[in-house]
């Protein structure tokens, strides 16, 4: 085939698709398959139809929960109730600790560093942050460490919104790691 002849097959197609490039009309004249383009959808945030004054989007019922949530029971100034009422459910296994190297190097590390010292990357901008080495929360347990980060205590703000209740206790494996690394036991170390 000649070089003439293949373009003059091609040319019209080319043609075609610049003229439909070139189109001034804001509405095109022949859609190809619209299939769902105008379903009769209601936006979230509308009106709703069907119950006027109210959004489409609904509040849950009052006075009922997620399946599988557990409503953490204790107030901010419950600290004492939640030490001596929680413990840390999960295993002290290796799977567990990577999880909340995990979750700690994600969501504390900014502010309370990498080895718990408080010298995280947002300090001094942020106020220096407690170590969490001290002999202060080395004496607390899991449950008031979990208070504190589902609650939050003065300037920390509450993680609980971001952090899974099984996360959090994870962290606090790891917060201890951090710990013992700090404060190592006599076996620990090899001379
Ligand atoms: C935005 C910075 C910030 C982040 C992120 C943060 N903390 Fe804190 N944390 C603080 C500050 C500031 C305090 C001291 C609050 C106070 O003055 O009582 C504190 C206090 C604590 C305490 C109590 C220490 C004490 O001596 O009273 C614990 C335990 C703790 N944090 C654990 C965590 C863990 C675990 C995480 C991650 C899940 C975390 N924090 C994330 C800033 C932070």
């Amino acid at each position: 085939m000649g070089r003439s002849r293949r373009l003059t097959r091609v040319l019209p197609a080319i043609v075609l698709v610049l003229a439909a490039g070139c189109s001034t009309k804001t509405q095109p004249t022949f859609e190809y398959m619209p299939d769902m383009s105008y379903g009769p959808r209601l936006a979230a945030q509308n009106e709703d139809p069907n119950r006027p004054g109210e959004p489409v989007m609904r509040m849950p019922v009052e006075g009922t929960v997620p399946r599988g949530f557990v409503p953490y029971r204790y107030r901010a100034v419950d600290s004492l109730l939640a030490q001596a009422e929680l413990t840390n459910p999960l295993p002290r296994s290796a799977e567990v600790l990577a999880r909340g190297q995990k979750i700690y190097m994600t969501y504390c590390v900014v502010c309370h560093g990498e080895t718990g010292d408080g010298q995280g990357y947002i300090v001094p901008k942020f106020p220096m942050p407690p170590s969490l080495y001290s002999d202060k929360v080395r004496g607390w347990n899991d449950g008031r460490i979990f208070h504190v980060i589902t609650r939050g205590q003065n300037l920390m703000p509450s993680y609980a919104s971001q952090i899974l209740p099984e996360d959090r206790w994870a962290a606090i494996h790891y917060v201890r790691v951090l710990q013992r690394a700090a404060h190592p036991a006599p076996g620990d170390v090899t001379p």
